[in-house]
């Protein structure tokens, strides 16, 4: 066997799942995406939410001064409400897709819906406008049963939406990988710490509060199914890392807030993810190419070259503690253009 390092290439990487925040936080953290993601789809779960088109126009300003001159796409959403098709008409060109926050269910969601049966004509509109529709799968229910009980929530839609594009955002089951094949109109996106992490590693012994997430990471049945569909690169799943930045006194507290922060280190844990299962030719559609189709986008092009050359994470970004801090990760990025 040479010594040479592994090698692989990745044509526009695409984050589908991405919390850049505000402010100070965002000129922390943006930079880390736009470095190494040729786009990423940007969450609205600020406070105030964005859910109007000023807020969005704005927000969207922000975001592109902090990029700078990186290669990144900002694909936008709005924070879901009883939206008439007027202001659904006004959202369709700035926007990727409606992301649905149950009330109550996660940070910054308390202004998302209480009762779905009463937004179904917002949904309708949504449809008709060919607007998809990005959910947060999770019910009030037992913490470790939240996805499960919300999965007839999405067969629901699927049935009465047949023409409507829903993303089961950051599956963490089994029974989620599954819905992916019993219906035409469901996709979803998995984050990368629910492939490598389950609920031992957050709290089977000391407590790792930068582990903590929603929704919570599962049993090692349901990370070996979700493992198995993102190294087989099922069509129906694209890689959203939902990397969640919180300044460290909000993680490291009686408290602690949910969100891992994964931005910086996402690409080259997925190399090596894929490479420790032999599957780096399907990493360019697990993180690329089942997004172009399931959203029929063209990023911009922006090649990164990664290879099986260690990377020390650091301790911190700014005031936010990534996950696999000061550990070492086997790939990194060596180049981009
Ligand atoms: O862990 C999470 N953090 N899950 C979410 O759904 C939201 C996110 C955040 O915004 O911090
Ligand atoms: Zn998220």
């Amino acid at each position: 066997m040479s010594d040479r390092p592994q090698q692989v290439v990745i044509n526009s990487p695409l984050d589908m799942h991405l919390h850049f925040r505000e402010g100070a936080m965002a000129q922390t953290v943006i930079p880390l995406s736009s470095y190494s993601f040729a786009g990423g789809v940007i969450m609205p779960n600020l406070v105030p939410a964005v859910n109007n088109l000023e807020r969005l126009t704005g927000y969207l300003q922000e975001i592109k001064s902090i990029v700078g001159d990186d290669v990144f796409q900002p694909y936008m959403t709005v924070f879901f409400k009883d939206y008439s098709y007027e202001e659904l008409e006004q959202f369709k060109p700035h926007i990727l897709g409606i992301k649905l926050y149950p009330a109550g269910v996660t940070t910054n969601s308390e202004d998302g819906v209480a009762a779905l049966d009463r937004v179904e004509t917002t949904i309708k509109y949504m449809e008709e406008l060919e607007i998809p529709l990005l959910v947060h799968g999770e019910t009030h229910g037992f913490v470790l049963d939240r996805e499960k009980l919300f999965l007839p929530i999405f067969e629901h839609l699927a049935n009465k939406f047949p023409r409507l594009k829903i993303i089961m955002e950051h599956i963490t089951t089994a029974e989620a990988v599954a819905l992916l094949d019993r219906y035409e109109n469901i996709f979803a996106t998995v984050t990368l710490h629910h492939l490598i992490i389950t609920l031992d590693d957050l709290a089977g012994g000391l407590l790792r509060p930068h582990l903590f997430c929603k929704p919570i990471a599962k049993r090692p049945e349901d990370r070996e199914a979700l493992l198995k569909a993102a190294i087989a690169a099922h069509p129906k799943l694209m890689f959203g890392s939902d990397s969640a930045p919180h300044p460290i006194d909000k993680k490291e507290a009686c408290g602690c807030a949910a969100g891992i922060f994964t931005a910086p280190i996402a690409l080259a844990a997925l190399a090596e993810l894929f490479a420790k299962h032999n599957a780096l030719d399907r990493l360019q559609a697990f993180v690329s190419d089942n997004a172009q189709k399931i959203y029929d986008i063209i990023p911009p092009q922006k090649f990164i070259t990664l290879e099986s050359i260690p990377f020390k994470v650091p301790a911190t970004y700014g005031d936010v503690v990534p996950m696999f801090a000061e550990r070492e990760i086997s790939w990194s990025i060596t180049k981009l253009f």
